[in-house]
């Protein structure tokens, strides 16, 4: 038994109907799960609280297809007739269409399951969004004799038909950063008495804007915001402490690495000279999503047939999927999604899935899966 494109179309209203969020996708989990038992596939035992890990095929070699499951806290502006029935959480990344796509491969897999040459295990991951599922999912110890792993996301601004693809970065590294700042409270008449929390954060804000303009190779890319100051709340007192928080990102792990260092003797500086105390805060954030060369290769050749395989513009986005790439050889592929023009990227209220994409992300996982395990299989020999 296997899906129509139509009734994929149905499954993923359905999802979009129901969107749960990150940590939080029980029905979903039980959805999946129902359709995936209907199929005759078998579940693995992996403890995890939501999203699951099933298998198809048997023995050696081991792939596996991984789509994310959670949705955004997010009120959905669209006038569609399946927008979400949860007010406040909308499926505005296309997490809907991945975990379709991959329950739509899963079925043709369980068809051809006598002529696989090897095991796909399909991973259905909660908690992307907040980029904590992979990690949950690389702990449950179920992907240690995997040798290779597929991904994709949806990108609006590519057609349906159209899949890009490159060796190296595909998603930036993130960093998320909070950097409290303490000094000492005074009157506004009397600066000389206190510590100036707010002359200290906004010199800190002002200079670490030097850091990518003199600390990275030209001929890298990365990008420093500061999106968030908070600190003091009258005219006339200097307060004791605030805060200010953003991002860093690039493409290159060593890059990533070096600016974190600067980033923190930058600020550890200017807290010396201006005599106050700082603490740092890193959030969970996910590395570079870094294609494998020779798998990407693989995953190029065996894609001409089900779509148009451009080069891929790199996002400065991050994506959860590269904590797996840290551990297993990996490709992550764009798959056009014929964004509309009034919801021109993921994560807004007004996206849109073109369900003809479907048309390229179920065989992506199907021909891709298959000509992995061919390839590993030829390495064994
Ligand atoms: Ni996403």
């Amino acid at each position: 038994m296997s899906f129509s494109y139509e009734e994929l179309a149905e499954i993923r209203h359905y999802i979009h109907q129901h969107p749960e969020l990150s940590g939080q996708e029980y029905q979903t989990t039980a959805f999946l799960k129902e359709r995936l038992e209907e199929l005759g596939i078998h579940i693995l035992e992996s403890g995890l609280k939501t999203g699951l890990i099933a298998e198809i095929g048997s023995d050696q070699p081991v792939v596996a297809l991984r789509a994310d499951i959670d949705a955004l806290p997010i009120l959905e502006q669209t006038n569609l007739p399946y927008k979400s029935q949860n007010p406040g959480v909308m499926h505005a990344c296309g997490h809907d269409f991945h975990q379709t796509s991959l329950l739509g491969a899963a079925a043709l897999l369980k068809e051809k399951e006598d002529q696989l040459e090897g095991t796909v295990r399909l991973i259905f991951q909660p908690a992307e969004e907040i980029s904590e599922g992979a990690s949950d999912v690389l702990a449950t110890g179920l992907l240690e004799d995997v040798q290779g792993i597929i991904g994709f996301h949806n990108i609006p601004q590519l057609k349906a038909g159209q899949l890009a693809l490159n060796a190296g970065a595909m998603m930036a590294g993130v960093e998320k950063f909070k950097v409290t700042v303490t000094g000492v409270s005074s009157h506004a008449a009397r600066p000389d008495l206190g510590v100036d929390t707010v002359t200290a954060v906004t010199t800190m804000v002002q200079n670490l804007q030097l850091l990518i303009s003199r600390t990275v190779s030209p001929f890298e890319t990365a990008v420093l915001s500061i999106t968030h100051l908070d600190v003091g709340s009258t005219w006339n007192v200097l307060p004791k402490s605030g805060y200010f928080e953003g991002t860093i990102r690039s493409f290159n792990p060593s890059v990533q690495r070096e600016l974190k260092e600067h980033f923190v003797s930058i600020v550890r500086h200017i807290a010396k000279s201006l005599e106050v105390d700082v603490a740092f805060e890193w959030g969970v954030t996910p590395p570079v999503t870094f294609n494998d060369e020779e798998l990407t290769k693989v995953v190029w050749e065996a894609s001409q047939d089900l779509a148009e395989v451009l080069p891929a513009n790199p996002s400065t986005a991050g994506e959860d999927f590269a904590f797996y790439q840290e551990r297993i050889p990996g490709v992550f592929a764009f798959i056009g999604s014929n964004g509309e023009p009034d919801a021109p990227d993921l994560h807004h209220d007004h996206m849109t899935i073109d369900d003809a994409a479907f048309e390229v992300s179920v065989p992506y996982y199907v021909e891709n899966s298959q000509a992995l395990l061919r390839y590993f299989k030829a390495k064994e020999v």
